[in-house]
């Protein structure tokens, strides 16, 4: 069976009246069935965007998916389909969770309604069985005495039971992918702890795969098959999580694999990459990383590497890692 989604040479446009360039470029990724599948880097890497192409929401203008195709189910081109087909698919068969939950929520409707509302587009049940699986669905997602919170309002509730409402959204309509772009950064660490573990059971229960988008190792390491690490648009380091975290390639994935071990070493305080990410309309010819690398060769500043297989499922985009540059 294919892969459940596959994006192929991927590139994202932003165009203005005065200039165009790429924000995101030649995105190469599959995600399986049941797979969960990270999206990790630093923020203004391209990983929201990617997220919102296969959304069909990026923001056009100034946005705009300028080549490639994603396959979803091995059935159709996501991008080539139109507004009406897209909306079918999107909360149904591909939903998504946000960083900010209060921002997805409309402040004016109490929650019963709003996750009455996914059910009242996609589905054929009628009023009462809606809202009795709105109920059922609360209850799944952890949220105690979930019979009055039908009837609350978001400004009435914590950040953590949000989110879980927003999950319980996202999967009311049983998805077969689920795109979670930082669902826990605005949450504290023990909150934080407690989302994850709710969205791993519920993968497990209900089969559905997950992109998770995150700027933390220690989330994909909680939670993912596979990664795909992202620098300045594109991705530089792609692996299964194991070979990630222990045969780790690219200098860009060290630094922030780096950033997670200092964190809970008061002593040494929260180490962070030097440096910031390049923004798009000031790309450096060679590696995108140069600037900020400490293993930088000559090579680096004038040529970009290419993203080459250096073990079987392992790939990489470092001079360090090409035939004739490396020495390891
Ligand atoms: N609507 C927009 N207009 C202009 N630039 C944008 C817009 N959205 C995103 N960008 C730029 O595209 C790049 C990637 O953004 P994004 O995908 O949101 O990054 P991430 O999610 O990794 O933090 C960033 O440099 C950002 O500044
Ligand atoms: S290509 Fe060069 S600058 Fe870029 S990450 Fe590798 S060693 Fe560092
Ligand atoms: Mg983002």
């Amino acid at each position: 069976m294919s892969a459940l989604l596959q994006i192929k040479d991927l590139d994202i446009e932003l165009r203005t009246q005065k200039s165009a360039y790429k924000v995101v470029e030649d995105i190469n990724i599959e995600i399986g069935r049941k797979q969960t599948y990270g999206i990790v880097g630093e923020s203004g890497c391209g990983k929201s965007l990617t997220a919102m192409s296969i959304m069909g929401l990026l923001s056009n203008p100034p946005l705009r998916v300028g080549r490639g195709e994603i396959i979803f189910d091995g059935r159709c081109d996501l991008l080539k389909l139109t507004g009406e087909k897209m909306r079918k698919i999107r909360g149904k068969e591909i939903s998504m969770i946000f960083q900010e939950p209060m921002t997805a929520l409309d402040p004016l409707f109490n929650i019963e309604s709003q996750v009455v509302e996914v059910l009242r587009f996609h589905s054929n049940l009628r009023e009462n069985e809606m809202k009795e699986t709105a109920l059922e669905m609360l209850k799944k997602v952890g949220i105690p005495r979930a019979e009055s919170i039908m009837k609350e309002y978001p400004h009435q509730l914590s950040g953590g039971m949000l989110q879980r409402i927003m999950i319980a959204t996202a999967l009311i309509c049983n998805p077969k992918l689920l795109i979670a772009d930082e669902p826990t950064t605005a949450l504290d660490v023990t909150i934080q702890a407690q989302i994850l573990d709710l969205m791993n059971e519920l993968k497990n229960s209900y089969d559905t795969s997950v992109i998770m988008i995150t700027h933390d190792l220690g989330v994909i390491a909680e939670t993912c098959d596979r990664v795909a690490v992202f620098y300045g648009g594109q991705v530089v380091e792609e692996a299964d999580v194991v070979t990630l975290f222990h045969n780790t390639a690219h200098p860009y994935t060290f630094g922030l694999l780096k950033a997670v071990t200092s964190l809970g070493d008061k002593n040494k305080g929260l180490y962070s990459i030097p440096g910031v990410v390049p923004s798009a309309d000031k790309m450096p010819k060679g590696c995108r990383f140069a600037e900020r690398c400490g293993k930088r060769l000559d090579i680096c500043m004038d040529t970009a590497p290419g993203l080459i297989e250096i073990e079987e499922g392992h790939k990489c985009r470092c001079w360090l890692h090409e035939r004739g540059y490396s020495n390891g």
